[in-house]
C-alpha cells in the first residue's frame, strides 16, 4: 500500500488471538495500519510470544507493580508514546481504561467482546449467555469509552448457540468471528470510513457496510 501507516498500539491481558488476527492483517501490504508496540498487563502472556514472532515490540506493564490506577495508566500511556501509537486497540485486554486515559486518544480506541452488546458485558461474556439460555451468541467491535463494554458499536457477528455448548466450544465459535470482524473494522475506523453519530456509529464504505452487520447464524437443528 502506498501511504503512511497508521500506528497502532495493542493492549493485551492473555492468549492474543485477536493481536494475532491484527498481525496477520497488518502483514498484508493493502491493510493501512501497522502494529507499532504490543503492551501487556500480565507477565508471561502468550501474546507477548506473537508479538516477538512478528517482529513487534512487546512490553509488559504489570498493573500489580504500580501502587494506583493512575500510576499504572500513566506507565501504559509512557509505552504508547514511545512507540508513537496514534490508535489503541483492546485486544482481550482486561484492564477498565479511566477517562483520563481515554482522553489522549480521543474517539481512538477500540475494543473487541465477545457478546452481542449491549447484552452481557464485561466478565465471562459466553458464560453469561449460556446462563441466560440465549439461542444466538456472537461478538461486538466497538468505540471504547468510560462504562464497561459501553461505547458506540461498529459492527457485530451472529454464531448459533447449540444444545451441547459449553464456555470453550461456543467460545471457540465466537472466536472465529472475532478475528474477522476486529480487522475488518480497525481497517474502516483508522480511515475514517466510520462516523461517530452520539451512541451510533454510521460506516461510510458502502461495499463494506454488510460485513459489519449480524451474520445469518445459519439453521440451528
Ligand atoms: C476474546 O474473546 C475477547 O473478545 C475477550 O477476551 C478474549 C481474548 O482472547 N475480551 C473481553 O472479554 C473484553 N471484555 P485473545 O487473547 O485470544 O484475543
Amino acid at each position: 500500500m502506498s501511504g503512511r501507516r497508521v500506528r497502532l498500539g495493542v493492549l493485551v491481558s492473555g492468549s492474543g488471538s485477536n493481536l494475532q488476527a491484527l498481525l496477520d492483517a497488518c502483514a498484508r501490504e493493502d491493510f493501512p495500519a501497522e502494529v507499532a508496540c504490543v503492551v501487556s498487563n500480565m507477565p508471561g502472556a502468550y501474546a507477548l510470544e506473537r508479538a516477538c514472532a512478528a517482529g513487534v515490540p512487546a512490553v509488559v506493564v504489570d498493573h500489580k507493580a504500580h501502587a494506583s490506577k493512575v500510576e499504572f495508566e500513566a506507565a501504559l500511556l509512557e509505552a504508547l508514546r514511545a512507540a508513537g501509537v496514534e490508535w489503541v486497540c483492546l485486544a482481550g485486554f482486561m484492564r477498565l481504561l479511566s477517562a483520563d486515559f481515554l482522553g489522549r486518544f480521543t474517539g481512538k480506541v477500540l475494543n473487541v467482546h465477545p457478546s452481542l452488546l449491549p447484552s452481557f458485558p464485561g466478565l465471562h461474556a459466553q458464560r453469561q449467555a449460556l446462563e441466560r439460555g440465549v439461542k444466538v451468541a456472537g461478538c461486538t467491535v466497538h468505540f471504547v469509552d468510560a462504562g464497561t463494554d459501553t461505547g458506540p458499536i461498529i459492527g457485530q457477528a451472529a454464531v448459533p448457540v447449540l444444545p451441547d455448548d459449553d464456555e470453550k466450544s461456543l467460545s471457540a465459535r465466537i472466536l472465529v468471528e472475532e478475528h474477522r470482524l476486529y480487522p475488518l473494522a480497525v481497517r474502516l475506523a483508522v480511515t475514517g470510513q466510520v462516523a461517530l453519530d452520539g451512541m451510533r456509529t454510521r460506516v461510510t464504505a458502502v461495499a463494506t457496510a454488510g460485513e459489519l452487520s449480524l451474520r445469518s447464524p445459519g439453521a440451528v437443528k
